[in-house]
């Protein structure tokens, strides 16, 4: 007798993205919405936390009775409410966890908390025509927030390796366009401006940091901003934008070059080290395009990336680890707080 099917609602305002979704059996996604708040943030340059929370309030209602609706789904076809716990803006991690409560509260129904960097792993889980993925796997995180090296022995067995000890890949990425006076986010705008440009015009620096599995995109970011100043000495980063005249596709080719290359060999190098059978790649800048075809061009095992729309902050991923939690038996409380900090480490 085939098994029923499970469905859980999945809750994610970690960031900037208020969005919720239904997926059944941990694979399949009924539904997925996603309200971005790019262009809000855009005017700023970057996040700003404040007006972050205060958009996911306005939005978060809406967002879910569409997630349902778009599921053909009552909160009665529902076997879970599945929410993001951290790592995230603590004000914005808030708004999800409250709305999930209350509908958890209101309708009988197990809550579970989600972490958003094993979320990002989990999208891949996403892929309901692949295979899934054979353990151990050696997970790289990329995103506006984080920079994650992850040996996954098991589903919901983790050993982290490294991260950034600065700047988040994603970070760099954005702080270098908002210096180049390129559009928030800076991912995809410096993608499309490095199209045309040359990746080995400028030899910007690679922090290998040999011996550790951590890295650093600080000092690449320094690197850039002095040849932008080298141009224009008056220019402080955001303030005025860049002279005509900057090569802006040579320096944006450059550093993603650099960035990428560090990504791709530090990942293989431990991916070698660990004996792992495949690697995972998540999160926002696991979306770029140069990045993914280096992986596929180097790696001598299989890579794996999530299709691009569920590269960035999505709540099907939230629900598919929310499914794994569900099966195994596990429950939160409904006094569980948000945990901003929270690092995916642990077995
Ligand atoms: O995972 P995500 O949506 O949010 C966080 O959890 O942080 O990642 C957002 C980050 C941003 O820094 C954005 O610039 C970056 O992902 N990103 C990209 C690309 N698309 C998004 N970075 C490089 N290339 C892209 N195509
Ligand atoms: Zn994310």
């Amino acid at each position: 007798m085939p098994s029923e099917s499970t469905r859980i609602l999945g809750i994610e305002t970690s960031c900037d993205e208020t969005a919720a979704a239904v997926v059944e059996n941990g694979r399949s996604i009924r539904s997925n919405i996603v309200a971005s708040q790019a262009a809000l943030h855009a005017q700023y340059g970057g996040v700003f936390p404040e007006a972050a929370s205060r958009r996911h309030i306005e939005t978060i209602y809406s967002v879910v009775a569409e997630a349902l609706a778009a599921a053909h789904a009552g909160l009665e076809a529902i076997d879970a409410i599945a929410v993001t716990r951290g790592p995230g803006l603590a004000g914005s991690l808030v708004v999800g966890m409250n709305m999930a409560k209350g509908m958890a509260l209101a309708s009988n129904l197990p809550i579970l908390g989600v972490n958003h960097l094993e979320a990002h792993l989990y999208s891949i889980w996403l892929v309901e025509a692949e295979p899934e993925p054979k353990f151990p796997l050696l997970a790289l995180i990329v995103s506006g927030g984080h920079t994650e090296l992850i040996l996954m022995l098991d589903h919901q067995k983790y050993q982290r390796l490294g991260g950034t000890l600065d700047d988040a890949a994603g970070e760099s990425f954005d702080k270098v366009a908002r210096l180049l006076g390129l559009a928030y986010p800076g991912g995809p705008a410096i993608q499309a401006a490095a199209e045309n440009g040359d990746p080995t015009a400028y030899k910007f620096p690679r922090a290998w940091l040999e011996g550790t599995w951590n890295f650093s995109f600080s000092g690449l970011k320094s690197a850039v901003v002095r040849e932008v100043r080298k141009r224009q000495p008056e220019l402080e980063a955001g303030v005025e934008a860049p002279r005509p005249g900057l090569p802006i596709a040579d320096i944006a080719a450059s550093f993603q070059a650099a960035a990428v290359e560090v990504l791709v060999g530090k990942t293989l190098a431990a991916a070698k080290d660990f004996k792992a059978k495949e690697i995972l790649v998540g999160g926002g800048v696991s979306a770029n395009r140069p990045l993914r075809e280096a992986f596929q061009a180097k790696a001598t095992l299989p890579v794996r990336t999530p299709p691009l729309e569920l590269c960035t902050d999505n709540a099907a991923m939230t629900a598919a680890v929310g499914h794994r939690r569900f099966l195994a038996g596990q429950r939160d409380a409904l006094d569980m707080d948000v945990l901003p900090t929270w690092l995916l480490d642990g077995v």
